[in-house]
Order: structure tokens, then C-alpha cells, then sequence
């Protein structure tokens, strides 16, 4: 049995991307097997395609090569068959989860097998487009804020690069727990932050949030660079400073002071690290389906146009999430 993939044989531009036929895989006894509907594109699918930075190839990349030619780790589909130990899931059920390629082959593809702790059930009012946007960058948003940040109502937090992927979720999710949200991005998308729920704007092109005076109880740094002085000035003395990612310098300087005290008072800082986690998924899951979290997506493209997904998704700085969807 065979099915459509998007092959990556080397590391290279989304050029380097080819619709192929491959074997269909077939469940284990502790797997389900999904036929995908949609699948969504993470900056981490861009740095397996890329290799950057080069310490991909020496960690799960491969090489010289990829070792899982199918990138691809969010997806949303419909069951199609169990494996004899599956327990919590049954042919025709449709769900959504994070696969991350150690225990997946990869979901640019028409089919994928997954262990059923990896995911639920999708939302019942969410299109697969929308399901398959959610699970990387919404738990990362969720544990970012939540388990790292340790976020609290009332609090004032900011969100660096708040019109992203990551950046789109954690807008939304800082307001369902009560936060007073400012998030920075650029001019094109202050309106549309705004309209997930944003209580505050602040356009990076014209004022640098770090020199203005205030100060915040939690800063999520999604994306852009500023040295971690900057971010510790812009955070109150007893304050959170949560890294998501950005510039490779910024996830650097942030590892290596995590346990360097402030100087300013009893600061703290984290790297987030997503970990995959079902009942987070379920979590997200109550979340949209209470209509408090809705995933922005900027475009979907069918499978055999992942490669131009993938330019844009380099070249044009997305708003939320771009999607794939099966032929
Ligand atoms: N630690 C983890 O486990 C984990 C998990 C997921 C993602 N990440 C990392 O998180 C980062 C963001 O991921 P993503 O999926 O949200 O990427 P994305 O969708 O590509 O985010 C791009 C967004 O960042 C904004 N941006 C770009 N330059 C900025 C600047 N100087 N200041 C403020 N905002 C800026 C852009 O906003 P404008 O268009 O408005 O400029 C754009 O909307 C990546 O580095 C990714 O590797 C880490």
C-alpha cells in the first residue's frame, strides 16, 4: 500500500521538498493509524529542513541528511485503524496531537501512525485547518506561561512576537487566565492581536518596549532579539522571564543565566522546552471549544504545494499558523 508524502532527501531550501509515492505505514499494537486531513508547518519543520543550527544534524537530523525524510509533527485526521492494545480510540474517531518525529514518521503526508497518549480528540467545533494549527505552538504557549511562567489573574504580562504561531496562542490563552496582555509585534499586525484580545500594542518598528519605563510580572519572549539586561529592566523585581525562542544568541544567553540570580531581586528565568503531554492537549482542547482560544491561520496550501508554504512560512513572517491540507 502506498501514499503521497513530502520527502525532504537533504537539508536545503523548501526547493529541496518533493511530492513522492512512499509505503503506507501500518499501526503498531500500540498505535492508531491516522489518514491526516491537515497538517500544520512549525519553525522547527523549517529548522529540520534547513539544519539550522548545524546542531540539528548532530542531535535527532541525521547527518548528512535527514534521518526522518518526513518532516511534520502537528496533525488532525481521522482514525482508520487501531492496534490491538489501543485503548482510548476507535476507527472513525477524529482527532489532533503534536507527533514528534522520535516516535513518528512525520505528517506532511497522507497517512501517519502515533502512540494513542500522543493524541485526543479533536475540538467538535474546529475544522481539521484549525485543529491541525493548534498542538505544537499552543502547548508551548500553555507550559511557556503556565509551567514556566507560573501565570497568575491580574497580572500584567507582555508577549514578544505575539502574532505568530507561538505568539497567537499565548495572546489568547495569557487572557483566559486572567491576564492584562500587552503584545508586541509589527505595524501590519497590531489589529489583528488586538482582535484575539490584546489589551495593549506595542509596534516594535516604533518603540522598543524594553526603554519605555514600564515593567511586567511576566515577559514570554516568543520571538525577536533583545540581551536579557534589556528583558530584566522590563521585568518588575519579583518577575518571570519566559524564553519560547527568537534569535539562537537569545535562547543562549537565556540557558546559561537560568540560575544566575538578579541582581534587581528575586527574577527568574526558563527556556521553554515542549514537552508532549496529552492532558495539555485535552487542555487546549477545553479551551477552544469554549470559544476563548481561536487558532489564526494566515493560509493553507495542499500538500503538493508544501514547498511554497514552506517559502512563505521563511520569507513572510505569518500571522498565527500556515496550514497544509491532504489532496
Ligand atoms: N522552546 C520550544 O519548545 C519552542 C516551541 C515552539 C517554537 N519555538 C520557537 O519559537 C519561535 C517562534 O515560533 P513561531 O511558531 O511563533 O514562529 P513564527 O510563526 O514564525 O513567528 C513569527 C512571528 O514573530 C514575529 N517577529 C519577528 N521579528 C520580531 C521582532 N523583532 N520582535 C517581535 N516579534 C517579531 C513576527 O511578527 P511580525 O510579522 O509582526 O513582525 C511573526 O508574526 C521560533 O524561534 C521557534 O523555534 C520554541
Amino acid at each position: 500500500m502506498i501514499m503521497k508524502a513530502i520527502v525532504c532527501p537533504k537539508y536545503g531550501s523548501p526547493d529541496v521538498l518533493q511530492l513522492q509515492e512512499v509505503a503506507k505505514p501500518a499501526p503498531q499494537d500500540d498505535e492508531v493509524l491516522i489518514r491526516i486531513y491537515a497538517a500544520s508547518i512549525n519553525a522547527r519543520d523549517w529548522r529540520f529542513l534547513r539544519a539550522k543550527p548545524f546542531f540539528i544534524r548532530l542531535m535527532p537530523g541525521g547527518l548528512l541528511r535527514p534521518k526522518n525524510p518526513i518532516l511534520g509533527v502537528d496533525t488532525a485526521g481521522r482514525v482508520e485503524a487501531v492496534g490491538s492494545n489501543v485503548r482510548q480510540f476507535k476507527p472513525g474517531d477524529e482527532v489532533f496531537g503534536y507527533l514528534p518525529t522520535a516516535t513518528s514518521r512525520g505528517t506532511f503526508a497522507e497517512y501517519v501512525c502515533a502512540k494513542e497518549n500522543l493524541i485526543t480528540l479533536k475540538p467538535a467545533n474546529l475544522t481539521f485547518e484549525q485543529a491541525a494549527a493548534v498542538p505544537l505552538a499552543a502547548m508551548t504557549a500553555l507550559q511557556g506561561l503556565r509551567d514556566n511562567g507560573n501565570i497568575q489573574p491580574g497580572q500584567k504580562v507582555l508577549i514578544n512576537g505575539a502574532s505568530g504561531g507561538v505568539g497567537t496562542f499565548a495572546v489568547q490563552i495569557a487572557k483566559a487566565f486572567g491576564a492584562e496582555v500587552t503584545a508586541v509585534c509589527s505595524t501590519r499586525n497590531l489589529d489583528m492581536v488586538r482582535s484575539i484580545g490584546a489589551d495593549h500594542v506595542i509596534d516594535y518598528k516604533v518603540e522598543d518596549f524594553t526603554q519605555n519605563g514600564q515593567q511586567y510580572d511576566l515577559i514570554l519572549a516568543v520571538n525577536g532579539y533583545h540581551p536579557i539586561s534589556d528583558y530584566l529592566r522590563a521585568l518588575s523585581p519579583e518577575g518571570i522571564y519566559v524564553v519560547a525562542g527568537g534569535s539562537m544568541v537569545q535562547l543562549f544567553q537565556a540557558a546559561l543565566q537560568r540560575r544566575r540570580a538578579s541582581k534587581t531581586g528575586s527574577q527568574r528565568k526558563h527556556v521553554v522546552s515542549l514537552v508532549q503531554n496529552q492532558n495539555d492537549l485535552i487542555f487546549m482542547k477545553e479551551l477552544l471549544e469554549s470559544g476563548k482560544v481561536i487558532p489564526i491561520i494566515d493560509g493553507c496550501y495542499p500538500l503538493r504545494k508544501t514547498p511554497e508554504a514552506f517559502w512563505y512560512f521563511e520569507k513572510e513572517h505569518p500571522k498565527g499558523k500556515v496550514v497544509i491540507t491532504m489532496d
